[in-house]
């Protein structure tokens, strides 16, 4: 074929995270010349987003690439423009298939004593196995329980009427607390995993429908954000309109272009400045957290009734990170995750937890930033839910000081002060409002379906593939990811395109019938 039909029309991307720029990227790549991007923020990367903290860089945003091997995109990006080390790269690493579950390594509890790895890695072991049978019911008709969590928790309370009967495990009751306690942990780190507040919120038919790569994950040694930086290189310049947000999409219109006014476009992009671009095609990139908040307004006509209901059922919560600097590390040199286990907390109490008073109660517990000769003394402690929302309303120093307080009661050593502190606010980001989408109870993979459709549904008689839909949270199997949102991008780059060659091939196919 030679040159591409519709190279001439203008489309809009509204977003310059990870799917906006890998639409931005495919599109470019195949010819098409009047491409722009409106960003509300002033910078690119939206949930990527690397800063300094001290003389070190920290993730913001995402960290990991999560299986990183030929099949991820973004890890093939990343290896292509050198920004990972040969450990990551080798294919010893690209083989490594840990089903994308983070390891358990140091538990440390209130009393402030270490659990014993007898304890902890018969616990762990149990919990990866009921979390592994949690994502088997999307191959079955029927769930047994709506929730992750409500099917988790019936599991974990027929395991503990084993554990009297054990004679190998001899629990006294205070080792059986113990057990609830560690189980307890393990499911607050679920809740950062699938960025909920509870797991009884996570649709337990569709939890098995996010697909995990092979390849141990790994990170970037300069930081996420140098990926970004690499791919818009490759972006013509002045293509993105910074500290723009949009607030409407006219579609089904008639609208006509200031620079050429014979010609009419479908589309007509307003900001929130005034400012109006016509286009032929608009592909949506916003953070599901702000198409919940923002749909009645941003789409004009409004959106379907099914895509209205997929967007409000989907799910889209929050995971903070909590940044602390110490002098010295109070944890041993190979330390990569220190657990917290609360002593007197199980998953079988059926208690609502006072949010306002105890919100440091649900950080499962802290990465360590490693190696040490880049990162120096640096931990991050992960918090999800209502209490990390609450979390983002304190102050530095509230943070801190409950920070202190936590650490100097799981150590129980009373001096341990961090030196410095940084907190991710994803909640109160007016343009994410959260962290990233999971699959609610009640909702399937129809929905992430229902929410990709482009407008018009019905292509009968007006203008197709006017408004279209990408980002994170519009990836059927790998949701809440950098590669699920630059796959998206790509999806809907490629529709564009086949829609634009598609069209001569057709008439070429009836010419030769004829
Ligand atoms: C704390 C945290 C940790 C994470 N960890 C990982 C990880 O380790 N590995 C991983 O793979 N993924 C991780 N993720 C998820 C990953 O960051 C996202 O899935 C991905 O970056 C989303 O890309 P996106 O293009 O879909 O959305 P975004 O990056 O959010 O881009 C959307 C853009 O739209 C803009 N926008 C919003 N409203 C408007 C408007 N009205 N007008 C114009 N522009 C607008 C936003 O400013 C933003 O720049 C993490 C996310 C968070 C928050
Ligand atoms: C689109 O416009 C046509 C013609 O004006 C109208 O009949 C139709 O109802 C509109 N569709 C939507 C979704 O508003």
């Amino acid at each position: 074929m030679d040159k591409l039909q519709g190279i001439d029309s203008h489309i809009v991307i509204i977003g310059c995270g990870m799917s906006g720029i890998g639409a931005a990227q495919k599109l470019t790549k195949e010819g098409f010349k009047n491409i722009k991007i409106i960003e509300a923020t002033g910078r690119s990367g939206g949930r990527i987003k690397t800063t300094t903290f001290g003389n070190v860089i920290v993730e913001i945003g995402a960290n990991w690439i999560h299986g990183p091997s030929k099949a991820n995109p973004v890890f093939q990006l990343a290896c292509e423009h050198g920004l990972l080390d040969a450990q990551a790269m080798s294919e010893e690493n690209q083989a490594l298939d840990v089903g994308g579950h983070p390891s358990f390594q140091s538990f440390y509890s209130s009393s402030g004593n270490k659990l014993t790895p007898e304890l902890t890695e018969s616990v762990s072991q149990l919990f990866l196995t009921l979390l592994g049978k949690s994502k088997e019911f999307i191959l079955t008709e029927k769930e047994p329980y709506p929730s992750v969590g409500e099917f988790l928790k019936k599991e974990i309370a027929k395991h503990v009427v084993e554990w009297k009967d054990d004679v190998e495990w001899k629990d006294d009751a205070e080792t059986k607390k113990l057990k609830l306690a560690l189980l307890t942990m393990m499911l607050k780190l679920e809740c950062c995993v699938s960025g909920t507040h509870s797991m009884d919120l996570v649709g337990l038919g569709a939890f098995g429908g996010y697909k995990t790569l092979p390849g141990l994950d790994c990170t970037f040694p300069e930081g996420y954000e140098g990926l970004i930086d690499a791919m818009m290189k490759g972006l013509p310049e002045g293509i993105v309109s910074y500290n723009n947000p949009v607030k409407c999409v006219h579609w089904n219109g008639s609208f006509r272009g200031a620079n050429s006014p014979e010609q009419t476009f479908p589309v007509m992009v307003e900001c929130e400045n005034g400012e109006t671009v016509p286009a032929n095609h608009v592909i949506v990139t916003v953070p599901l957290g702000y198409l919940k908040e923002h749909y009645e307004t941003l789409i004009n006509p409004p959106l379907p009734l099914s895509k209205v209901h997929s967007i409000q059922r989907m799910g889209f919560g929050t995971n903070n990170k909590i940044f602390l600097e110490f002098e010295e590390p109070f944890w041993e040199p190979d330390c990569e995750v220190i657990n917290l286990i609360w002593e007197d907390e199980t998953p079988l109490a059926d208690v609502k937890p006072d949010v306002n008073q105890f919100w440091m109660k649900k950080i499962f517990g802290f990465t360590v930033l490693q190696p040490p000769e880049r990162y120096g003394h640096v931990l991050c402690g992960w918090i999800a839910g209502h209490e990390s929302e609450y979390m983002e309303t304190l102050s530095d120093t509230e943070v801190k000081n409950s920070m202190t307080e936590v650490i100097r009661k799981f150590t129980g050593n009373p001096s341990i002060t961090p030196k410095r502190i940084l907190r991710s606010k994803w909640h109160s980001d007016p343009y994410t409002k959260g962290c990233y989408s999971y699959v609610a109870v009640g909702c399937s993979g129809s929905d992430i379906e229902n929410i990709v459709q482009p407008l018009p549904l019905q292509e009968a008689d007006t203008k197709p593939l006017q408004v279209l839909f990408a980002g994170e949270a519009t990836h059927q199997s790998f949701y809440s990811t950098t590669h699920g949102a630059l796959l998206s991008g790509w999806r809907e780059a490629d529709r564009l395109i086949t829609h634009y060659t598609q069209c001569p091939l057709i008439s070429q196919n009836l010419s030769s019938k004829l």
